[in-house]
């Protein structure tokens, strides 16, 4: 008879659906936008079939399912359909949607003691903002909005109207906090929420345009018709107001959250969290002594916050895996690149454009990259598991020179087609990170704070600079990152500078996740290469 660790799955049932399996040894986790290539996608079948995948384990060696979803209740056991893959109501739970994200942000922290701040779109019962202590013992509700205040009245749900309202869905709120730098924070004077204790008051009544109506009817102000799209710096004052408000308001309340439970780390999830301009001003409040927000801070972590509190139900034990990345996907083998790089049918690869390509093996695939950077060509990076979050962090990854603009227009204009106002980011290998950006001494290997580019180095690295002179940063550790890291050791070597513009690995569609996915994009856009694991690709030379 062998023995086996417990077996632990948690199941996102709301947007951005997904699943998480945990064993002893073993996370993975997958959204399944990341499969299906349906951005946003509920859902969690063809996720949970790749965690158990990943993991060599079957439906049968699941000892615990953890649901969480949104809406008044957690889901009933009939919402979760899990009858269909043979598994029993006796093995699931469903847990809150807002302890799920607390789960997160603690159990992947540093911290031994922390605060625990959650602020989202909302969760369930109506939860907005909600606040937790999280120690060895376990994570413990202490306060939240008011129960009987809307959720229309949440710091979540107002990001979600401004940006619905400039024409993008709710999930794209990191476009609108792009755009605030390019407005007037100042373009009302009256505060858009209210502070009653750690009560968050929003002064808007509804979500999509008709919160904006809420809005212009206080302030008086044409912010114009809905849906701007197309000529998105209309609505940048509407957009600087909104972030100045959330900074104000989310600092407002962190002081009194700290002040209430004593802890001075703060942990901050749900998707509020990754609004990495706000939290840069939290992580330097001289009430917080520590800061982490997780990875996949969004509905995205659901899954592995339900997989987490899962594992306390079953096992007694509070996990504690503190993250120093986010590679939660699995890895592709050597046979498994060549497959799709022989266009073998069951690699899953689905040409749609047959651009015509060569490839081949190579010794130091990192150098290879290296060089083709700094001749400043556009570089689709496939390596390891895909990262859980929003954020390419090095795994699947578009990489650039970030020496000259010439770089982000070439990625906008050949691969991305984004929003023209929207910043590409760098990554620095973690050595140099605090000569070239005023991060403190702390480090973001999440992309998920905000700082100053010091000044001398500006000029540098023009192309990974926004417009209000900060920058998304990653830093790259090689003890974490080490394949990203090589790249970045040796385009430092090559160039003297220790920064590579940092994008995701997509076109208009979810994150790549396979090598079949790596190779449709490069094939469909305007790629110059892509290194998928040790092979590099690049476009076919016609030969007479
Ligand atoms: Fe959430």
């Amino acid at each position: 008879m062998t023995t086996r660790t417990p077996c632990v799955v948690g199941l996102n049932l709301g947007h951005d659906g997904g699943a998480a399996l945990i064993t002893e040894h073993t996370t993975v986790a997958i959204s399944e936008e990341r499969i299906n290539r349906t951005r946003y996608s509920p859902g969690w079948q063809a996720a949970l079939l790749y965690c158990l995948h990943a993991a060599g384990l079957q439906l049968n060696d699941i000892d615990q399912v953890v649901v969480s979803g949104i809406g008044n209740e957690p889901p009933s056991w009939e919402e979760t359909r899990l009858g269909h893959f043979g598994i029993r109501p006796d093995r699931t739970v469903a847990v809150d949607h807002h302890l799920s994200h607390a789960y997160t942000a603690y159990c992947l922290s540093p911290f031994e003691q922390a605060t625990v701040l959650v602020v989202d779109g909302g969760g369930n019962s109506g939860d907005t903002e909600t606040f937790y202590t999280a120690t060895p013992k376990g994570i413990e509700r202490i306060g939240s909005n008011a129960p009987t205040r809307r959720r229309t009245g949440g710091i979540g749900a107002a990001y979600e109207a401004v940006t619905n309202y400039l024409g993008w869905h709710e999930q794209e709120a990191g476009k609108t906090m792009a755009l605030a730098a390019y407005g007037d924070p100042n373009a009302f004077p009256d505060p858009l929420f209210d502070l009653d204790g750690t009560h968050v008051h929003g002064r808007l009544h509804h979500t999509h345009a008709r919160g904006i109506a809420d809005l212009v009817a206080r302030t008086g102000w044409q912010v114009g018709p809905p849906d701007t799209r197309g000529d998105q710096l209309r609505g940048a004052d509407l957009a600087a107001y909104l972030q100045a408000q959330t900074e104000q308001i989310l600092t407002a309340l962190t002081e009194h959250v700290i002040a209430t439970t004593g802890l001075s780390n703060l942990c901050f999830a749900g998707g509020v969290a990754l609004n990495c301009v706000a939290a840069d001003k939290l992580r330097r409040l001289p009430s917080v002594t520590g800061y982490f927000a997780p990875p996949a801070a969004s509905d995205r972590g659901q899954a592995l916050g339900c997989a987490l509190y899962g594992w306390h139900r079953l096992t007694g034990e509070l996990p504690r895996r503190p993250a120093t990345n986010d590679y939660f996907g699995r890895a592709y083998s050597d046979a498994e690149i060549e497959q799709a790089l022989k266009r073998d049918p069951r690699s899953g690869l689905v040409e749609r454009r047959r651009a015509a390509f060569q490839w081949r093996r190579e010794s130091d695939i990192a150098a290879t990259a290296a060089q083709l950077l700094a001749d400043g060509h556009l570089v689709g990076w496939f390596q390891g598991g895909s990262e859980l979050g929003p954020r390419a962090l090095g795994h699947r990854s578009i990489l650039a020179d970030p020496r000259t603009t010439d770089s982000s227009t070439a990625l906008n204009s050949k691969v991305k087609r984004r929003e023209p106002f929207r910043p590409f980011a760098p990554a620095i290998l973690e050595e140099h990170a605090d000569k070239w950006f005023d991060l403190g001494g702390a480090t973001s290997p999440f992309m998920l704070l905000a700082p100053s580019v010091r000044p001398e180095k500006t000029g540098a690295i023009p192309a990974a600079i926004h417009v209000d002179g900060t920058a998304r940063v990653q830093t790259v550790n090689p003890d974490h990152t080490p394949e990203f890291s090589g790249v970045i050791e040796q385009f430092h070597r090559i160039t003297g500078v220790p920064v590579v513009l940092n994008t995701s690995y997509n076109q208009q569609e979810p994150i790549v996740e396979t090598p079949a996915h790596a190779l449709a994009t490069f094939q469909a856009s305007g790629l110059d290469a892509a290194c998928i694991g040790n092979y590099l690709v690049e476009r076919a030379t016609l030969t007479p």
